[in-house]
């Protein structure tokens, strides 16, 4: 397999690059699997990260709400500590390459091999009259890769088989008009821990309610833990990772006496619970407290001020992306 482990990141500075789906919330799940291992990655790698608006819009979403999620989500990644001088973060549908390398690059993939995509399988499942996007979906996340001459791609367990297709793209293009891309590989945090819904119910989850966000309120952390299940049943099989919960993450940041001894009483002795749900509420909440500081303090400055800093950001991308698409539009025979 292809794919590195979380442990070989001090290899070689090389270029990430990742793209982020304009959710326009964040939580503590995605902050531990994905988000953390970005703040990791921009100290010893070239880093872009961006919003793939382009990809939002091939499932049903609310145009009057597309902007301020996107811009929502690019505070959300900088108050949890994506630095701005370390990686460049901009929106792809600003950068006007990805869809015309996307579309080169949809003329040199086989229908087959996009029929075969799970992703696309499962959506068609949800959306009964998929559209063309859809299926072309992986084109334009080669397109976001190759441009950026990428090596490593962080991406979840379930779009590896992307990260693969564009390996697929890279490979194929290079062989028909010679040297042009670098074949970039999937970087998987496999020994990252994956958390379970406050819920127990299987992963923590957006669309299963389940979640505690980066951005909720020490009340609502309060209310949540309380209800949160502490021995849920355990998933067998997550994706790869260890499951844990809510609480045993908790116990892992703060690994003081006083948890040690409250948790081992709530968790093996089934005494003291309730005292331990506030410990973890509160240590919780000031855990995050920084975090919705830093968003609060972005928030107050307005989406112009991201607007601003998303703009001359493109620039950057843009200068980057048409050096890449010269060689491209004359290697393809298009100039
Ligand atoms: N498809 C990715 C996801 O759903 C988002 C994405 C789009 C992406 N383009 C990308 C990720 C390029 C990595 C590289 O999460």
């Amino acid at each position: 397999m292809d794919q590195i482990s979380h442990n070989d990141q001090h290899k070689p500075a090389s270029r990430v690059i990742t793209g982020l789906r304009p959710t326009g919330s964040l939580h503590i799940g995605n902050l531990i699997t994905s988000v953390a291992r970005l703040v990791e990655l921009q100290k010893t790698q070239e880093c872009l990260l961006f919003v793939a608006d382009l990809h939002a819009i091939t499932t049903p979403y609310e145009p009057k709400e597309l902007r301020a999620r996107v811009i929502d989500t690019v505070r959300l990644y900088l108050a949890a500590g994506v630095d701005p001088d370390k990686c460049l973060i901009f929106v792809q549908s600003e950068v006007s390459q990805h869809t015309e390398l996307g579309w080169i690059l949809s003329s040199l993939l086989p229908v087959a091999e996009l029929e075969r995509m799970t992703q696309y399988k499962e959506k068609t499942a949800q959306h009964k009259k998929p559209n063309l996007g859809l299926f072309s979906y992986p084109a334009l996340m080669a397109a976001d890769i190759l441009l950026y001459d990428a090596d490593l791609v962080p991406v979840g367990q379930d779009q590896v088989q992307h990260v693969e297709l564009t390996r697929t793209a890279a490979r194929k293009f290079n062989k028909a008009f010679g040297e042009t891309f670098r074949v970039p590989r999937p970087y998987v945090a496999h020994d990252r821990a994956r958390i379970i819904g406050l819920d127990g119910k299987g992963k923590m989850s957006k669309s299963l309610g389940n979640t505690l966000n980066l951005l909720d309120s020490p009340e609502v952390i309060g209310k949540k833990i309380r209800k949160a299940v502490i021995n849920p049943e355990r998933p067998t099989s997550f994706e790869g990772a260890k499951p844990i919960t809510i609480f045993e993450l908790h116990d892992q940041l703060f690994p003081d006496v006083q948890t040690a001894e409250l948790s081992k009483q709530c968790h093996r002795e089934n005494r003291n619970c309730k005292d331990y749900k506030e410990l973890v509420a509160q240590n919780l909440a000031a855990y995050l407290a920084p975090i919705r500081q830093r968003y609060a303090e972005l928030a107050a400055k307005g989406d112009a001020y991201i607007e601003r800093f998303l703009a001359a950001n493109a620039d950057l991308a843009r200068a980057r992306a048409e050096q890449t698409m010269q060689r491209v539009r004359e290697a393809s025979g298009l100039r």
